[in-house]
Formats: structure tokens, sequence, C-alpha cells
């Protein structure tokens, strides 16, 4: 199993296979993406290589992230892949939600479980104001057919963002009344773009779980191996609520993941200095065991917090870099 020095054990991997994203939401890529001169992203005999090393060493939950990963063409390809990795027994992703509609069924049948949807508002103009897209009818539509593909957990988030969704808490919780989704707030995080946005924008999850806890939902209690997210549900409600407040007391402390970049370097933090290049050991199906020692090395450098709270944005420009 890998594990740092700090008693956390990591069995989930957070693994980006593009930079590119077709949206420009104001948070993440407000000018859209930009090709970058390089190599390019994981091909898929890189990330298998690189998903039997992190099985093989306990990671049992993949989520796939990006960028947007379903831009992809091999992005189905990828979902059996790494669903047919022994070991991993929860795949998830996060997407913007542009092709949910025609593929979260095509999705789902190759092993596909769990699905996490941006929304930053269920108002038409404010999630194209964000996103640079008025298609908010077209990501509904697609929630609505992985709910019926049956998938195993099905999320929603939503960036807190003040005077743009903080006082449109209703419309999430309506959302989630009658339907089995999880809609998740996240507290708009500072990378090394985005300090101006940030101190303008910034709203701490607080005035969310205020407000919850106002109205009757309780906080559940945490279950072993669950992430950061704090927990609310209500019983009026099918569906529930998180909170990710990455600047709250002890955030770190609850850290069970590690990420691995589109271009293959292995971030220990979200906000750590530099990525460690894994892919001249992704090369070859003899390289597994090469593999498995760097990693399980590598963890010993993980630092107890991202020391965000002191203005540490560390390696993070942007999130469509490493992966939200
Ligand atoms: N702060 C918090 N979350 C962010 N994301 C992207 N940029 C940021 C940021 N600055 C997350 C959002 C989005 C996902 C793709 O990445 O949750 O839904
Ligand atoms: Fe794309 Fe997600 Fe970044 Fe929005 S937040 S620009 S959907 S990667």
């Amino acid at each position: 199993m890998l594990h740092d020095s700090h008693g956390r054990t990591f069995e989930y991997l957070r693994l980006s296979i593009t930079e590119i994203c077709n949206f420009s939401c104001t948070y993440c890529l407000p000018d859209g993406y930009r090709k970058k001169p390089g190599p390019g992203f994981l091909q898929l005999d890189e990330i298998a290589r690189l998903a039997r090393a992190f099985a093989d060493l306990g990671t049992w939950k993949i989520r796939i992230t990006g960028g947007e990963p379903s831009v992809r063409r091999d992005f189905t390809k990828i979902i059996e892949t790494l669903s047919q990795t022994p070991g991993v027994r929860r795949l998830a992703t996060t997407t913007n939600g542009y092709r949910l509609k025609e593929h979260a069924q095509s999705w789902r049948t190759a092993g596909l479980q769990a699905i996490n949807v941006s929304v930053d508002s269920f108002r038409p103009d404010i999630f194209h104001a964000v996103t640079g897209h008025d298609r908010l009818d077209e990501v509904k539509a697609g929630i609505e057919a992985c709910l019926e593909a049956d998938y195993e957990a099905v999320k929603v988030n939503a960036v807190l963002l003040k005077g743009i969704n903080d006082n449109d808490l209703g419309a999430f919780l309506d959302f989630v009344r009658h339907r089995p989704v999880s809609m998740r707030f996240i507290e708009l995080m500072r990378t090394g773009d985005n300090a101006e946005y940030f101190t303008r924008y910034h709203v701490p999850a607080s005035v969310v779980s205020d407000a919850l806890e106002r109205d009757g939902w309780v906080r559940k209690t945490r279950t072993p191996g669950a992430g950061p997210a704090v927990e609310y549900i209500h019983g009026d409600y099918v569906g529930s609520i998180g909170l990710i407040a990455p600047y709250a007391k002890d955030f770190c402390k609850s850290c069970n993941r590690l990420r691995v970049s589109a271009l293959g370097k292995l971030h220990l933090c979200l906000f750590a200095e530099l990525g460690m290049d894994l892919r001249p050991l992704l090369q070859s199906d003899d390289q597994l065991d090469e593999l498995k020692f760097f990693l399980g090395r590598s963890m010993h450098s993980k630092v107890v917090s991202h020391f965000l709270d002191d203005g540490v944005t560390g390696g993070n420009h942007r999130f469509a870099d490493i992966g939200g």
C-alpha cells in the first residue's frame, strides 16, 4: 500500500488524460485552451501501465480528469482499459458534460461507475457567462442520461463564486430534492494564474454549511477512506450535499489521493511545486517493478499540508493542467 510519512495511505488516483478543454470557465481557463509545444498526452499503453502499477500498490479507485477528458477520441477505450485493470474497483470521471447526453450509456457499459458533472449555475445565463457556452440544457440532459444509465454515483460540482452563484442555493437544492444526486460545492482555490480573480470571487464554504444547518441538514459521520468532502443529508431530499473547503483547518489530514498529470508527472499534492516524471518508466511492460519502486519511494516526500493559507500556490498555475 502506498503511504507517506504522515500516516496517510493513498488508494485513490486522479489521472489527467488531457489538458485540452472546449469550455473556458472563468476560474480555470478564461481564455480557453491554447496549444503548447512539447510532448503529447499519455497514450493508451502508457495509461494501462500506469494503472497497473498503481493498482498493484493498492490503488482501487481511479478518477479520470483533464482538461475535459471526453475530448479524447479514445476516451471510451481508456475507460475500458482502466476498468479492466485488476484491482481497480471504482472508476470515475469528472466532465463538463458536453458529450454526456450521447455517451452516458456507452461509457457506463465500458466500465465507468461514477461521474461528476460541473454545473456552476442552474440559471442558463450564468452558466453561459461562467463557462463561455450556452449549453446548460444539454448538460442537464446528460445528467438525466447518467441517472437512466444507472451509474453508482452521480455528482454535480459547483465552484462557489461570490455574486455569481452564492445566492443560488435554493436552485441547487431543488435539483437534488427528487434526484439521487450529490451536489458538491467547491471553494474557489487560488492558483498561480488567478490571484485577482480569487480575491474578487472567493467565498468560504461556511456560507453554504451555515445555510444548510439552518435548514435542518445534518452532517454525515465520516466513513473510513472518505475524501476531504463534508457530506450533508436531509430527510426531505433524495440527494445529498457535499462541501469541499480546501482552506479549512485539517483539510489535508484526510488526503487520500495522488495525481498524475496528462504529461505523466506524479503530483503528490495539487499544489506541489514540481511533478515527478513517470513517463520514462511507462515505455515497456518490463518496467513495472521499477515503476512501482519509484512510486513507493516518492511518497515520502509528500508534505503534511498544502500551506495554502500562507498564499502558497506551488506549481498549480491552473486546474486544466493537472486535473481538478
Ligand atoms: N478552484 C476550485 N476548483 C476548480 N476547478 C477548476 N479550477 C478551480 C479552482 N480555481 C475544478 C472545478 C471544476 C473541475 C473541472 O475543476 O470543480 O468543476
Ligand atoms: Fe474546462 Fe473544467 Fe476548466 Fe471549465 S473547469 S475550463 S470545464 S477544465
